[in-house]
């Protein structure tokens, strides 16, 4: 039996809006993804995960979704995205979408039908449209608050008050309405006779919500944190599993190896692991990889954990450094140790940052992570070693938690800045008028043009390291600590190849050895010390 694809993978994030271009009108699409399929093949990407692109008012970049059978005018047509998915398999590329049913777009029909029907239709029920409190219905129902900020409720000109856990525009749907649990069920299969062959289930842990409406009071937490304690009324409820359980249903009913990933923000690995159950999700985001210092201890305990908890339900881990949703990488580790590096962004200073140790760090994680059993999530623009665009001019901003946050949050659009393809022209080969999100006169030394023929780029870089990953890390997913001096990570995989990378700031010697791929933009010399922040894949 040959091992499930999912397994292994390295999967590439399309953030479509943002990654080619076709028709000059600023904003990405189908068609400019496919005229890339040639460059990700080339990269070594298994499987490709799209983010949302049905047909969207784009407040939330397309997660609030107002018909899920279409797809974004401004992105094509549900021809070109067969025609996509076609094209992509005739590469051996796997296609995985983003499904959103945590909530609708304020203008998908149904949340049309709701609020210009009477209280009490049927049509309401699809949602969580509820009476206030107060004397007059005045006040919200509870006081939750939405994870971009401000309450989670809002009021309709026939005084009753609607549930978004994330924007205004995206209300929220009522997962025990069985007609909800149908349609979704629907529009599973819509896309899987479309030939997709996986789905990126976002907010996983949001869909069930405790109906009898309880306050939260000091519990109320941080914002965009997810469940930090039991029977949260709407993060990671026992109920959730239920609806996993009728999704999982219908991707069984397909043939071929099908799968679903889910966003899932919960409070340990244990919690997680129910998700990973034999009839629920195939895989999970892991982001405490993503979240962890920069400190071995810490990288290693968080690998081991991880890969534990996924062996004991029967399910590969999984690994991502950057998405769409927090600061790249390559910034992240060029910021002091314990930098909020949301709040960073606005707050600054921004003269902490230290983008060449980032860019030296991200690379070496980067290695760590794809040596590493499991798949491997990579987002675009971080083969081109790109950095936040953490200066974007606040008129320019985007992203809903701008506002919602009362300009208290600078938000995501930092990491959605257009991808740049060739070094000069007006938008670098993303298109050629004014891109949706202005692209900094930097871009150009760091288009994928510009870094193709260089073998010291971080693109270059990249496409070696998958290859040595598909040469000798996916045979099996066995992992074996080595000791190590302090502050250096060192493990061994099944094939006998090793990964070492050296938290210090200086050099360490490594054990005699061949060097089969290395981080650093110049190559190691006589192949016998690892510079500091740097990793190597190594034989012995
Ligand atoms: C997920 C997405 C994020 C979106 C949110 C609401 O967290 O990754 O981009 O804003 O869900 O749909």
């Amino acid at each position: 039996m040959t091992t499930p694809w999912w397994r292994h993978a390295v999967v590439y994030q399309v953030y479509i809006r943002s990654f080619a271009d076709s028709n000059n009108d600023g904003t990405g699409d189908i068609d400019g993804l496919r005229s890339k399929l040639g460059y990700l093949n080339e990269l070594g990407t298994d499987a490709i995960w799209i983010n949302p692109w049905y047909r969207s008012p784009l407040h939330d970049g397309g997660y609030d979704v107002a018909d899920y059978r279409a797809i974004e005018p401004r992105y094509g047509t549900v021809e070109q995205a067969a025609a996509l998915i076609e094209e992509a398999h005739d590469h051996d590329i796997k296609v995985i979408v983003d499904l959103v049913p945590n909530h609708t777009s304020s203008e998908h029909a149904w949340f049309q039908e709701a609020i210009n029907s009477p209280i009490g239709h049927p049509s309401r029920k699809r949602y969580h449209i509820r009476p206030g409190k107060g004397e007059n219905g005045e006040l919200p129902p509870t006081d939750w608050l939405s994870v971009f900020g401000g309450p989670a409720w809002d009021r309709l000109p026939d005084g009753e008050w609607f549930l978004h856990l994330f924007d205004h525009t995206q209300p929220d749907l009522d997962w025990t309405n069985p007609e909800v649990i149908e349609e979704f069920q629907s529009i599973f299969r819509f896309w899987l006779d479309r030939g997709v062959d996986g789905f990126r289930v976002d907010v996983a842990h949001g869909n069930a919500k405790d109906m009898t409406f309880p306050d939260l009071g000091e519990k109320q937490g941080e914002l965009l944190e997810g469940a930090k304690f039991a029977d949260h009324p709407f993060w990671d409820r026992d109920e959730v599993h239920d609806i996993i359980r009728g999704w999982r249903k219908v991707l069984d009913s397909y043939p071929g190896d099908r799968m679903m990933v889910a966003e899932a923000w919960v409070p340990d690995s244990g919690r997680l692991a129910l998700y990973l159950r034999p009839d629920e999700y195939q895989q999970s985001f892991n982001f405490s990889f993503l979240e962890a210092e920069w400190d071995a201890a810490q990288m290693t305990e968080i690998i081991s954990t991880a890969c534990a908890a996924a062996a004991d339900v029967g399910s590969a881990p999984t690994w991502v450094l950057s998405n769409h949703d927090v600061v790249r990488h390559a910034t992240r580790y060029g910021l002091p140790a314990g930098t909020n590096w949301r709040r960073w962004l606005l707050d600054g200073p921004h003269d902490i940052l230290d983008a060449d140790l980032g860019l030296r760090r991200a690379r070496a994680a980067t290695l760590l992570m794809l040596s590493l059993p499991g798949s491997a999530y990579l987002y675009q623009g971080e083969e081109l070693g790109l950095p936040e665009v953490y200066d974007l001019p606040v008129g320019v901003l985007d992203d809903p938690v701008w506002e919602q946050s009362n300009h208290t949050m600078k938000g995501r659009d930092g990491c959605r800045v257009p991808i740049p393809w060739e070094p000069e022209g007006p938008a670098f080969g993303f298109g050629t008028d004014t891109p949706w999100l202005p692209m900094p006169e930097w871009f150009g030394p760091l288009s994928a043009e510009a870094q193709a023929g260089d073998p010291a780029s971080t693109l270059s870089f990249y496409r070696t390291a998958i290859a040595a990953r598909r040469e000798h890390l996916t045979n099996d997913e066995s992992i074996e600590f080595l000791d190590a001096p302090d502050q250096v990570v060192a493990l061994r995989r099944g094939s006998g190849v090793e990964c070492w990378l050296n938290l210090n700031d200086h050099a360490i010697d490594l054990p005699t050895c061949e060097i089969l791929c290395a981080s650093a933009e110049t190559p190691l010399g006589d192949g016998r010390s690892l510079g500091p922040n740097e990793a190597a894949l190594i034989r012995r």
